[in-house]
């Protein structure tokens, strides 16, 4: 490891640095050097067979051995980029993607890290919706979220939740989080933390006053039959990817949608009503390994979010009285060899223990 060195002057504006002892001891770097000696290592490293290296502005490609001399002449700006990109030879290949497939299968240690940051981010719900009342903003039941995690042991919310009441829920990315909640509508809440960084990502969807009105409950259930026929399937046994698991979703979807009276197209439910994917893989990252396709099979110890939704919009090829309605319902499953394990137990989603929850403040 390169690191910056100690440095009383810096360290007395920018705090306390780890240095290349500390590194040694803290990281268990095998080896540790000033990083301004990073130039002089890389003019070795590059005579190497192959370069493994990420850059914005670097795709895949080859870089000869005078190109490389002169990028040592660079090393400290961004130039040499400009060199390794135009050149001929030596192959330099992408590190990213090497790095995401030791990650997607998580070991036992980071499925124990994953437990607590699921388990914290549940309770913060629980806490949330005994709290939601229509005399608050989404802004302040973002600020509950945020401390009822905080003071669990999360460091950090995992991303910009959503927290969207009534129609704002319609937005899929709605993150002004700014409006006062109503009486009579649903707040949907997209909101994890992040524990020792390892995210959760937990959607949960609740009435504003604490109880469904009848035509919510209807299209809550579907979207919760939904889920958890999908988390049924997050096992190795079951042989399914997540396309495999998406596309079960939107059949699931159609036939629960038709039994509570829409006459939806397969083209209007994809669209419209249910846009997005029904998961991603999980980890460090919210949307961790992205550049790993999710045609592969679920394999034991992948870690994956099942998230179906429901946006109806105001919109008369729809039912009146789903219009204007927002519903997810997102978990973070591991994914075992017959049985799924359910990170997010915690977070209540039946109706009755949501009523329950909502009800007890
Ligand atoms: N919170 C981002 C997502 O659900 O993918
Ligand atoms: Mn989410
Ligand atoms: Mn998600």
């Amino acid at each position: 490891m390169f690191v910056p060195p100690k440095s009383p002057a810096d360290e007395l504006w920018d705090g306390p640095r780890t240095g290349v002892d500390g590194v040694k001891e803290i990281f268990a770097a095998d080896e540790a050097f000033d990083n301004g000696r990073f130039p002089m290592f890389l003019k070795d490293a590059l005579l190497s067979k192959h370069v493994f290296m990420d850059s914005p502005v670097l795709k895949p490609s080859i870089l000869s051995e005078s190109t490389a001399m002169k990028m040592v002449d660079f090393g400290k700006s961004s130039k040499w980029l400009d060199y390794i990109k135009s050149k001929t030879q030596r192959a330099v290949k992408p590190l990213s993607v090497l790095v995401q497939e030791l990650r997607i299968i998580k070991s036992e240690n980071e499925i124990d890290l994953m437990k607590k940051s699921g388990n914290i981010s549940a309770k913060a719900f629980i806490e949330a919706m005994k709290w939601t009342s229509p005399e608050y903003t989404e802004a302040q039941l973002w600020a509950k979220l945020d401390y009822e995690c905080r003071m669990r042991g999360s460091s950090i919310l995992a991303y910009v939740p959503v927290v969207a009441s009534g129609p704002n829920g319609l937005s899929m990315h709605y993150v002004r989080n700014d409006m006062q909640m109503r009486d009579g509508d649903l707040v949907l809440v997209d909101c994890g933390g992040e524990y020792q960084s390892y995210a959760s990502d937990i959607t949960r969807t609740w009435p504003v006053n604490g109880k469904f009105t009848e035509p919510q409950k209807k299209l809550y259930q579907a979207v919760l039959n939904v889920n958890k026929a999908c988390i049924k399937l997050c096992t190795e046994k079951a042989n399914i990817s997540l396309h495999g698991i998406h596309s079960v979703s939107t059949r699931l979807m159609k036939e629960e949608l038709a039994k509570i009276g829409f006459k939806t197209s397969t083209w209007e439910l994809e669209r419209i009503l249910y846009p997005h994917h029904v998961g991603h893989y999980l980890g460090l990252d919210v949307h961790d390994c992205h550049d790993l396709d999710r045609s592969r099979k679920l394999k034991q110890n992948m870690v994956v979010t099942i998230e179906p939704g429901i946006y109806v919009p105001f919109d008369d090829r729809f039912p009146r009285e789903y219009q204007g309605t927002a519903i997810r319902i997102e978990d973070n499953c591991v994914v075992g060899a017959e049985e799924p394990y359910v990170l997010t137990a915690t977070a209540p989603k039946e109706i009755v223990d949501i009523e329950y929850c909502c009800a007890n403040n």
